[in-house]
């Protein structure tokens, strides 16, 4: 037998799951850590926490395999992206906490940026957008005020990595700085087509290379677990090669097996986010969307996504459960929803942090329109569903507005994960949107799955891309069961919202 090992560190919680090379998962642990929120717009992590709550969960899920521990073969990295860590590379400390890809701060220097008229050439260059989002503007934060900084980073005293690159340090005991190109994908400054750290961006951006990680493919044999970092001397373990890495979005993008141009996949998180498989072409979006690297298998050419996200998804659950209190717990809401026929005409837009893509408005905030006097709080739990759908089928139809203008084929059906994908109510919605099949896997743990198989592609423990098609299981698949002319007449009430919602940031 085969074991995989995949650590999935995300923007809540640390979490290890093992696999078996059908993808069952064999055992798995979580971690909760500490959110800080230093000034409103402000998100960090303490990288320190992070990594040991990370180091945890690997130890109790070696554990939990007892003597199937011998049969690991490899272990995978995924991770929340963008997320920033600089460190001291004679004593591993960071200098700072993390600054979380949901911080705003770098929005001034971003707006800088973009006043020197650099949006295009950013977007040629990386495929994304001048925005706080990504990493090269926390960078520039942390050198505008962190004293010493600039002086040390350019004295190669310091690493700045996201967060698989961090944990990657940790694993090997401080052996390895490297990181893969879906997570180079998202600084800023790595150059997409050229495979390649950007010169003339760190010139323009004015951030020093000499503290940048070393880029690799997804699938790569980056370094080997160093079993003293576990602290857990009673553990035997195989040597374990660290043999996949991938940002959790390029991660579910394998896990749910689009591993070719024109497959897509959805997450339903707190945000969501879409990505679509588009092969060798790195599609420069005219349509909101971002052009960003798809992780890389062993002797493959380089591959790309197209992707879009939306900042408030299954987090709008959150705030009927916690800011209006209409449900007790998250799961009550299909039940409150499903008790009326519609949303009466009311439409959410859940602006709560700006709009997201394809509009970038980081300025707009949430409206809900038309109420009425019969309005009540089943509709209002309706519409928030909805608007999750509404925001997704916006991406899809911006992707497949750029599909066309390169001559490729429309998105053909939607593969759906992460926690609202549950929601046999929101997923029938979605597929009466767009008018396309939405299917749902029998295993939802997509991104640990995908980094699983990423590693396991990389030891060789699967001959390649072909296998993991053959693996993927579909649990569920939600027909369109409406009219284009109703969907058309639905999005267009949703596109009304929106623009109203726009209207009120001039
Ligand atoms: O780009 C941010 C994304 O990678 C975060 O994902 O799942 O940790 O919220 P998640």
């Amino acid at each position: 037998m085969d074991v995989l090992l995949a650590l999935d560190q995300g923007t809540t919680s640390s979490r290890t799951l093992a696999f078996d090379r059908q993808g069952h998962v064999l055992a798995q642990a979580q971690c909760e850590f500490t959110q800080h929120f230093p000034q409103p717009g402000w998100v960090e992590h303490d990288a320190e926490e992070i990594w040991q709550t990370q180091r945890r969960t690997l130890v109790e899920v070696l554990r939990q395999l007892g003597p199937k521990v011998r049969h690991v073969r490899a272990l995978g990295i995924t991770n929340q992206r963008e997320t920033t860590v600089v460190w001291e590379r004679a004593t591993g400390r960071p200098v700072h906490r993390a600054i979380v890809w949901q911080d705003r701060r770098a929005e001034e220097a971003c707006a800088r940026w973009r006043a020197q008229g650099w949006q295009p050439r950013v977007q040629a260059l990386t495929g994304l957008r001048l925005d706080a989002y990504f990493s090269a503007g926390k960078l520039r934060w942390l050198l505008d005020h962190v004293p010493g900084l600039r002086a040390r980073a350019e004295a190669g005293e310091l690493a700045f990595g996201t967060i698989d690159s961090w944990l990657l340090y940790r694993l090997t005991g401080g052996r390895v700085h490297a990181t893969d190109v879906s997570n180079a994908a998202r600084t800023l400054l790595w150059d997409l087509r050229a495979q390649a750290w950007s010169a003339e961006l760190l010139q323009a951006l004015e951030v020093p290379a000499a503290w940048l990680p070393t880029v690799h493919p997804s699938c790569h044999l980056f370094g080997e677990l160093d079993p003293a970092v576990l602290q857990a001397p009673d553990l035997t373990l195989p040597p374990l090669p660290i043999a996949g890495v991938a940002g959790d979005q390029q991660a579910a993008l394998v896990g749910q097996a689009c591993l070719e141009a024109g497959l897509a996949k959805n997450t339903y998180g707190t945000g969501c986010f879409m990505l679509l498989h588009t092969g060798a072409q790195a599609v420069a979006s005219q349509h909101g969307l971002l052009a960003t690297a798809a992780a890389q298998p062993p002797q493959a050419p380089a591959a790309f996504a197209l992707e879009g996200s939306v900042f408030v998804g299954g987090a709008v659950v959150q705030w009927l459960r916690d800011g209006l209190r209409a449900i007790r717990a998250s799961a009550e809401v299909q039940a409150l929803a499903e008790s009326v026929p519609d949303a009466g005409g009311v439409v959410l837009v859940p602006a709560f942090t700006g709009l997201g893509a394809p509009y970038w408005q980081p300025h707009a905030t949430g409206a809900l329109v038309g109420l009425t006097r019969g309005t009540t709080v089943a509709h209002i739990a309706r519409a928030a569903l909805e608007s999750i759908a509404f925001q997704s089928a916006e991406l899809l139809q911006a992707m497949n507005a750029d599909a066309q203008a390169h001559g490729a084929q429309p998105v053909r059906e939607l593969r759906v994960d992460g926690g609202a994908a549950v929601n046999d109510l929101l997923m029938q919605f979605q597929a009466d949107l767009l008018g396309i099949p939405v299917l749902r896997p029998a295993v939802t743990e997509t991104t640990a799955l995908g980094a699983a198989w990423l590693a396991g592609l990389g030891a060789g423990v699967y001959a390649g891309p072909q296998e993991l098609r053959a693996l993927w299981r579909l649990q569920r698949r939600f027909e369109p069961q409406r009219s284009r002319d109703w969907a058309e007449s639905a999005l267009e009430r949703w596109r009304r919202a929106v623009r109203q919602v726009l209207a009120g940031v001039e």
